[in-house]
């Protein structure tokens, strides 16, 4: 089995993003040089991901022109002389297919992943989501990582975790594993929003899974919970409850999850990728280091 098939739901409206979000999709907005859901969609391919499924909605076209092929652009950029500039666009001809449908009420995440179940059919999948990028230059491998675990335990859930300080700890989903916790460990469940002092673990989820379509099951039947969503975690710990086999990775050192669902990590993400730009990452250093001396 061979799964090359990913998720990825874009269609949240960012309230925590406004105005910034109004006319434009959150997964859009500039990290460094390049918007959010590029850097999904190269990890992506890294991990062998040949089809791209968003769950899109209105407001979201954008994304949708992002990954086609322009070729006014093309045009414009030989005509003028500047075919070096080209090489800016390689990502549109990546080894992938894009396909799209859309979330037409906002119902929360588990919902949209619901909406993949008729395109998705009787098949495991991956969900990476379209505003999180893992790591600095698309080079994780945790999906592939995360696949080959999968196949290995014939599990039914598998998820992507980060340790958080327990200061954190309330703010997401939290593995309760089974076990000893390594790199790879049981997952005896995923606590939502635990109380400080009562987390099973201090690991976070971090906006990468890998599902068995017995997922859907359990979406179809999962009630409306907080902010009266389908929360997708509620349907993970529902899986696991009936017996499914779950499995935590752990990140890597250098797999640091940029969430750029708040201002406080947007705007610590686009730091770290502007200092690390090969063209405009020093200059940028000198001339932060310059403004916090004046302050
Ligand atoms: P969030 O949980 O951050 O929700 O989404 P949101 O609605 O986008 O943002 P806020 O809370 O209003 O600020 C996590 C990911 O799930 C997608 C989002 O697009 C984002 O990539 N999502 C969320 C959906 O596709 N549909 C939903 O109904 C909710």
């Amino acid at each position: 089995m061979s799964i090359d098939i990913a998720v990825v739901p874009v269609a949240g409206i960012g309230t925590r993003l406004l105005p910034a979000t109004k006319s434009q999709p959150k997964e859009m907005l500039p990290v460094g040089r390049k918007p959010v859901v590029q850097y999904v969609a190269e990890e992506l391919a890294h991990s062998g991901i040949r089809r791209l499924l968003f769950i899109t909605g209105a407001r979201k076209t954008t994304i949708e022109n992002h990954f086609d092929e322009d070729s006014e652009l093309i045009t414009h950029l030989r005509d003028s002389g500047r075919e070096h500039e080209l090489a800016e666009l390689d990502f549109e001809r990546q080894d992938m297919q894009y396909f799209y449908t859309r979330q037409r009420r906002q119902l929360g995440l588990g919902h949209a992943v619901l909406c993949a179940a008729p395109l998705i059919g009787d098949q495991p999948f991956v969900v990476a989501l379209g505003d999180s990028i893992i790591g600095m230059h698309a080079q994780s491998d945790i999906v592939g990582r995360m696949l080959d675990e999968f196949e290995k335990a014939r599990a039914d859930v598998v998820v992507a975790f980060e340790e958080v300080p327990e200061s954190d700890v309330e703010k997401y989903g939290i593995a309760k594993p089974r076990g000893p916790v390594g790199d790879v460990f049981e997952l005896e469940s995923v606590v939502e929003k635990p109380v400080r002092g009562e987390q099973p673990s201090n690991l976070a989820v971090a906006a990468r899974y890998v599902f068995s379509p017995k997922i859907f099951d359990f979406l179809r039947q999962t009630k409306r919970g907080k902010g009266n969503e389908i929360q997708l975690t509620d349907a993970m710990h529902e899986v696991l409850q009936a017996g499914g086999k779950g499995i935590g990775l752990r990140l890597k050192s250098g797999e640091q999850r940029f969430d750029i669902g708040n201002y406080q990590s947007y705007f610590r993400a686009f730091t770290e990728f502007a200092l690390a730009d090969d063209k405009e990452g020093d200059g940028l250093r000198d001339y932060l280091k310059e403004l916090l001396r004046e302050t």
